[in-house]
């Protein structure tokens, strides 16, 4: 018997959308299965102000396939020199969504991030004033700090902080990766929600370094160990409001990942509805997709859920293309390591 599956349509709250010929690469992949998504602000330059927001939304405007019904929501990218009233003018002609936090240094395209978290308080309390969500990129990038430590360290040392500072403010850590940072969230009053990957939900750490070191699964932050994954799935499967797709979905060409110094980033917007679904049947809990796919996501942000569907069914295996092409050269689509079963049907 055919097994479907029908659920509104999702939205991907994390999302690395680029510019120019790989904005035009990777923006099918999204629009064929997402109704909206955060849009990252991580450009070079990056997007800091309302109208460098407004043009590149008007640039992912342009680039969209024929036919796609998608909404891009735009982000800020928080600086020490933010101006708290483009922010709140931003966010008030409907234009911006959120505000990304990235410390400086942490990951791609970061270096303009913050390194004093006081100058950029004016800011949060404005946020905190209109509602306006706050996106965190949760790592310390304190060199003595362990890779694989820097998330559990970022929630003690800037977080936790942060939020009592605070008060009302909106947060959504970004794609959490260890057990610390879900039962952080878990022992939070609403306002903090958290972002969770496909490929954390597939992926440790022993999948990028044994047998040979795997490019394409390197990303910040890296994935960390089995009980932690174990963590984020059932964080995930649990129909707790405060956990939703994320994706994180982070192009770079194949030429810079698999590199003596490769970029972090893993590409997932291809297949990352079926890679979500494989792991939610795995663990019987397919009656909680539509909850971290289509449902929690759209209430934090405070947006209705969509109108639209998206229907899976469930068969033999269903294949995606192991790389797309961009006039950049081709990204690789991240393989989650097991065959999928659940392929998405038409939407409405
Ligand atoms: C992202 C990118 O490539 O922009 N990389 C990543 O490993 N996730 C940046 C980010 O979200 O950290
Ligand atoms: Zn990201």
């Amino acid at each position: 018997m055919t097994q479907t599956l029908t659920i509104p349509r999702p939205d991907d709250w994390h999302l690395h959308l680029r510019d120019g010929a790989m904005l035009k690469a990777v923006l099918p992949e999204t629009a064929r299965h997402f109704g909206r998504a955060i849009i990252m602000p991580n450009l070079v330059p990056p997007v800091v102000t309302g109208a460098d927001a407004s043009a590149y939304r008007d640039r992912i405007l342009a680039a969209m396939p024929e036919g796609a019904d998608f909404t891009p929501l735009m982000t800020l990218y928080l600086t020490e020199e933010t101006d708290p009233e483009d922010v709140a003018k931003a966010a008030a002609d409907g234009l911006v969504h959120a505000v990304k936090l990235y410390p400086a240094g942490a990951t791609t395209n970061s270096a303009s991030g913050v390194t004093d978290f006081d100058k950029v308080r004016p800011v949060l309390e404005k946020m905190a004033e209109i509602g306006l969500p706050l996106c965190l990129h949760g790592e310390v990038t304190d060199p003595d700090i362990d890779i694989f430590d820097r998330e559990a360290v970022f929630i003690d040392r800037v977080l936790d902080p942060i939020r009592k500072a605070t008060p009302g403010l909106r947060v959504v850590m970004e794609h959490v990766t260890t057990a610390d940072a879900v039962a952080y969230v878990q022992g939070a009053p609403k306002d903090l929600a958290a972002t969770i990957t496909a490929h954390h939900l597939v992926i440790n750490r022993n999948h990028i370094l044994v047998g040979g070191i795997r490019p394409h699964y390197y990303c910040l932050p890296v994935a960390k160990r089995e009980v932690h994954r174990q963590a984020l799935v059932t964080a995930a499967t649990s129909g707790d409001a405060r956990f939703f797709l994320g994706t994180d979905s982070a192009p770079h060409i194949d030429a810079l990942k698999e590199h003596a110094c490769g970029c972090a980033g893993c590409f997932t917007a291809t297949n990352a509805v079926s890679v979500v679904a494989e792991i939610f049947d795995r663990e019987s809990a397919l009656d909680q997709l539509a909850a971290f796919l289509s449902l929690n996501g759209a209430t934090h942000y405070k947006l209705p859920v969509s109108v639209r569907t998206l229907t899976l069914r469930k068969g033999e295996h269903c294949t995606y293309p192991s790389k797309i092409d961009s006039d950049d050269g081709p990204v690789t689509v991240f393989d989650p390591g097991f065959p999928l079963h659940w392929s998405v049907t038409t939407g409405k």
